[in-house]
């Protein structure tokens, strides 16, 4: 059985895949992706990001986006939209806009509203990545002009735009307790307190063989009694290479590690991966000498750590 199948039969919402339009080429690749059984969600990988949607202010281009959307809404899946405010992929025009707060809020509010908009009824990471690993709020042009206001304008505009939508948080280096953790949770709690709408956290779970936290668990289920769901929205298990059958087999059980915590968890909606194969995962390009990330090989063919998935369930 495929990875959707086995996830939903368990009771989880989804079990997903990113993906890139470059990709969509590859005759092999699109076959594997569009079997519902194994993939019940999609998340656009790159295209959209606000360089990919709105290169120039105010001109939107949702053809890359759209192509992606319909990967999912054509097959009756569930679209993941990521994401509309964050400090990488920007254009020009924003970094080096020189915007004051009036014009920055207006700016995060249109570019928020029309996206979210326009994919309609959707799960959006709104805001991605707004911590450094320190806990402190990461300097970036929405954090130095607005302050932390710029998470309450674009969730704001979201909800707007899209009542019915799911509004997440999302971030990396929050998957087990410790400081980024605790302030993602004091980030919900004063959003919370000051009616700003928010969701859900995304845990990115981007991993290193071995090195799963054990605390996974119960984190989860710490963020979930502030009221909101979670989900893993962007899991690969990394290795220096070259891959060796303990490695393999060490990564098997990892997946499995992050499935049973999830699967454990009922507010844990779903598992998204972070592309399905080697072929096309981002590792070796941010971390050369690292890679085999992902539960495909290069050839498409299933490593080990498929079976760790299924059996997590
Ligand atoms: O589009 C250009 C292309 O024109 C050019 O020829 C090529 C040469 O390098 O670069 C292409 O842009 C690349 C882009 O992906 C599209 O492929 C960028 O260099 C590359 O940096 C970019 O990487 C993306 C990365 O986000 C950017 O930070 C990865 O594909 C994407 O998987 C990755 O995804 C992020 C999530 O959004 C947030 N969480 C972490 C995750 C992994 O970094």
């Amino acid at each position: 059985a495929g990875l959707n199948a086995v996830a939903q039969a368990a009771g989880k919402l989804y079990f997903g895949t990113a993906t890139d339009n470059p990709e969509l080429t590859d005759t092999a690749y699109v076959a594997i992706l569009n079997d519902n059984e194994q993939f019940g969600q999609i998340t656009a990988a790159n295209s959209m990001k606000w360089d990919a949607t709105e290169p120039e202010q105010g001109v939107f281009t949702f053809a890359q986006g759209d192509q992606i959307a319909e990967l999912a809404t054509n097959n009756g899946r569930l679209l993941r939209g990521h994401n509309c405010v964050w400090d990488q992929q920007l254009p020009a025009w924003v970094t080096a806009g020189n915007f004051n707060a009036a014009e920055l809020t207006s700016i995060v509010q249109n570019h928020c509203g029309t996206v979210v908009g326009h994919y309609k009824g959707q799960v959006w990471d709104v805001v991605n990545e707004p911590f450094n690993d320190d806990g402190t709020f990461t300097s970036d042009v929405f954090f130095d002009t607005l302050g932390t206001n710029y998470i309450n304008i674009a969730l704001e505009a979201a909800r707007a735009a899209d009542p019915n939508a799911k509004l997440y948080i999302n971030d990396f280096n929050i998957e087990g307790t410790g400081v980024k953790a605790t302030a993602m949770k004091n980030l919900v709690t004063s959003l919370k307190s000051q009616g700003v709408p928010i969701d859900g956290v995304g845990f990115e779970s981007h991993f290193i063989v071995g090195e799963v936290p054990s605390t996974l668990q119960q984190n989860m289920e710490e963020f979930i009694a502030l009221g909101i769901e979670v989900a893993i929205t962007e899991l690969d298990v990394r290795m220096t290479l070259p891959e060796t059958a303990a490695l393999l087999e060490q990564q098997k059980n990892d997946y499995q590690t992050v499935i049973t915590a999830c699967q454990a968890v009922e507010g844990c909606v779903g598992i998204t991966i972070w592309d399905f194969t080697d072929k096309f995962s981002w590792v070796p390009g941010a971390f050369p000498g690292q890679g085999a990330a992902c539960p495909w090989d290069a050839n498409l063919v299933k490593k080990p750590a498929f079976d760790g998935i299924v059996a997590g369930f």
